[in-house]
C-alpha cells in the first residue's frame, strides 16, 4: 500500500495517494477533486488565471502565500493547508469580502481570470487588516493578468474589500500539526516514477549521493515547466523542500548564509540590508507567486545564463557551498558556471546553501535589469556593479553580467580598466570599452547581440551617473 500525501483542503484532511508524482496541483483540482474554480491560462507561471493560498505553518500560526496551481506538483502540498476559490464564500449569499469587492466596483466581465485575481487578494487580504498602499495592491496583482476588464476595477476592489467585514476565521494549526512528518515522504508510483521528500539535511544528503540522476526539486518554478511545457517525464525528483535546515537564514556582521531552499520572498528583508537594489532586483523577479516558490538554490540550480540572482550575487562576492555525503566545498559563484547549462555540480552532490558578504562602507553597489516588461519578465541583459573606492581611487572592482554569455559571468577586462584608476567618467568609459573583449552576446527572442553590448556599457555609465548624482542633476533640469 503506497503512503498517501495529506494536506488541508476546506478544512479537511485529505488523503491522496499519488499515481503520478508530477501531476499538477491545478490538474488535480479540476480532475480528480473536481474544482473546477481554479483555471489554467497559459500553464507556465505566467497568467495567475490557476492562483490558489497555501498556507504553511510557521512560528506558532500560518503564513499564507498565492502560489500558481499549474507548476507545481501533488506532493509539493504534503503537509501544508491549499486554499481554493470554492472555499471563500460561505453561501451564495455570503461572499467572501474579497469576491464581494469585485462584484461591487464590476471587477469580472468574461470572469476566466477572475478566480485568480480573488485568490491573489484573498493572499492580500489574509496578510493584514488595513487596506495596502497602491504599490503594494500592484505587487500583489503584477502575476495576475485580465484580458478584458481592466485593471482600474480590479485595483478599486483591493483598496475597498477591507472596508466589509472581516470574516471570523481561526488558521487550522491544530490540524496542520497533525500532516507534519517527523519521517521522509517517499512515493513510488504504478509507473515506476519516484518522489523523495526527506526532511533532514543528513537524510538528503543520503538520498542524492545514492540517486545520483535523479533531479532535485525545490519551489518547481522552472522544473514545473519542464513538465507542462516540454513534457518532459521525471523518473525521479528529490525535493528539498522539507528540509527545515536549507530554509534557515543566518546572519554575523560580515556574512549573510542563506540555505539553498530560501524562496525569493523570505530573502527580500535580508537583501534589503545589504543594499536597497538588490532587494529592488530581486522584487522584479517573477511575480509574487513566483517568488513565493522559486528558490535562490533552484535560480543557481537551473544555472540560466539569463537568471538575475547570479549577476547581483557574483558582484557581491557570494559563494556557494555543495556537499556530497558528509563533505561539503564552497566555490566562489561564478566558478560554478563552467558553460551553457554545465555547472561545476558533480553527480551525488547538491546546493545547500549561499554566502554573500556584506558591503564595506567604502563600497559602491547597484544593479539594473533590462527586459521588455518590469513585472514578470525575463532580463535580457543584468548588470550588477560592486566597486571599493579608497580616496577617489577604485581599490577593488566585480562585475557581473547575465545575458551578455553562455553563463553568468564576471566582466573581468572592464573590472581591470577600473582597478587603480580614479572613479571618473574617463575611468568608466574605458571600463565601458573593455567590455567588448568580456562578451560576445548572441542575439534571440529577448535582444539582438549589438542591443545587448550598447546596454551593457550604458549600464556602467548608468551606474556611474547614479552613484556621483549626475543622474538625478540631470532628471532635476
Ligand atoms: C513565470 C515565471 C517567471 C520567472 N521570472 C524569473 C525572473 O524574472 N528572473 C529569474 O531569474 N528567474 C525567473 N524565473 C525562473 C525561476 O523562477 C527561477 O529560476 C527560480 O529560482 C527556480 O527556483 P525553484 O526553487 O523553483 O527551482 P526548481 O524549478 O525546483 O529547480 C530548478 C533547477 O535547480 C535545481 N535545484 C534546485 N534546488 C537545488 C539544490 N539545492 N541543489 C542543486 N540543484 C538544485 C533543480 O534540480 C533544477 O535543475 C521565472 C519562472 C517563471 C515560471
Ligand atoms: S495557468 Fe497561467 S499561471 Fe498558471
Ligand atoms: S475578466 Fe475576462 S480576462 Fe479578466
Amino acid at each position: 500500500m503506497q503512503t498517501p500525501i495529506r494536506f488541508l483542503m476546506g478544512r479537511l484532511i485529505q488523503e491522496v495517494v499519488v499515481s503520478d508524482p508530477t501531476l499538477t496541483v491545478l490538474d488535480w483540482l479540476r480532475g480528480s477533486a473536481r474544482r473546477p474554480g481554479t483555471k489554467e491560462g497559459c500553464a507556465e507561471g505566467d497568467c495567475g488565471a490557476c492562483t490558489v493560498t497555501i498556507g504553511t505553518l510557521a512560528g506558532g500560526g500560518v503564513t499564507y502565500q498565492a502560489v500558481n496551481a499549474c507548476i507545481q506538483f501533488l506532493p509539493m502540498l504534503d503537509g501544508k493547508e491549499l486554499v481554493t476559490v470554492e472555499d471563500l464564500a460561505t453561501s451564495d449569499a455570503a461572499l467572501h469580502p474579497v469576491q464581494q469587492a469585485m462584484v461591487t466596483e464590476h471587477a469580472s466581465q468574461c470572469g476566466f481570470c477572475t478566480p485568480g485575481f480573488v485568490m491573489s487578494l484573498y493572499t492580500l487580504y489574509q496578510s493584514r487588516t488595513t487596506p495596502p498602499a497602491r504599490e503594494e495592491i500592484d505587487t500583489a496583482l503584477a502575476g495576475n493578468l485580465c484580458r478584458c476588464t481592466g485593471y482600474t476595477p480590479i485595483i478599486a476592489a483591493a483598496a475597498s474589500m477591507f472596508n466589509l467585514p472581516r470574516p471570523a476565521a481561526e488558521p487550522p494549526v491544530a490540524l496542520l500539526q497533525q500532516l507534519q512528518r517527523g519521517e521522509a515522504l517517499s512515493i513510488i508510483s504504478d509507473t515506476g516514477q519516484r518522489f523523495d521528500a526527506p526532511v533532514t539535511l543528513d537524510a538528503l544528503a543520503d538520498l542524492v549521493e545514492r540517486f545520483p540522476q535523479a533531479d532535485l526539486l525545490a519551489g518547481a518554478t522552472d522544473i514545473g515547466l519542464w513538465v507542462t511545457k516540454q513534457h518532459r517525464s521525471m523518473p525521479h525528483l528529490i525535493s528539498v523542500g522539507a528540509v527545515a535546515t536549507l530554509k534557515e537564514i543566518e546572519e554575523t556582521p560580515t556574512v549573510i548564509r542563506f540555505g539553498a531552499g530560501v524562496s525569493f520572498a523570505d530573502s527580500l528583508p535580508y537583501l534589503a540590508k545589504i543594499h536597497l537594489d538588490l532587494e529592488r532586483l530581486f522584487k522584479r523577479i517573477g511575480s509574487v507567486q513566483i517568488r513565493n516558490s522559486g528558490t535562490l538554490g533552484g535560480n543557481i540550480g537551473n544555472g540560466s545564463p539569463i537568471g538575475d540572482s547570479m549577476p547581483a550575487l557574483i558582484a557581491l562576492g557570494a559563494t556557494v557551498t555543495l556537499r556530497k555525503g558528509s563533505v561539503e566545498r564552497s566555490l566562489p559563484l561564478e566558478d560554478y558556471f563552467l558553460e551553457y547549462r554545465k555547472t561545476a555540480r558533480q553527480l551525488g552532490e547538491f546546493i545547500v546553501s549561499i554566502s554573500i558578504l556584506k558591503l564595506e562602507n567604502n563600497s559602491r553597489y547597484g544593479t539594473d535589469k533590462i527586459s521588455k516588461r518590469m513585472d514578470q519578465d525575463i532580463s535580457a541583459v543584468c548588470a550588477a556593479y560592486r566597486l571599493e573606492l579608497e580616496g577617489g581611487i577604485i581599490t577593488a572592482a566585480r562585475l557581473g553580467f547575465g545575458g551578455m554569455a553562455g553563463v553568468p559571468a564576471r566582466a573581468r577586462a572592464a573590472e581591470a580598466a577600473l582597478r587603480g584608476k580614479p572613479f571618473e567618467e574617463t575611468t568608466i568609459r574605458g571600463a565601458m570599452d573593455a567590455l567588448a573583449e568580456d562578451f560576445s552576446p548572441l542575439s534571440d527572442m529577448r535582444a539582438s547581440a549589438a542591443y545587448r553590448l550598447t546596454v551593457a556599457r550604458n549600464l556602467l555609465l548608468r551606474f556611474y551617473l547614479r552613484e556621483t548624482g549626475a543622474d538625478d542633476q540631470e532628471a532635476a533640469q
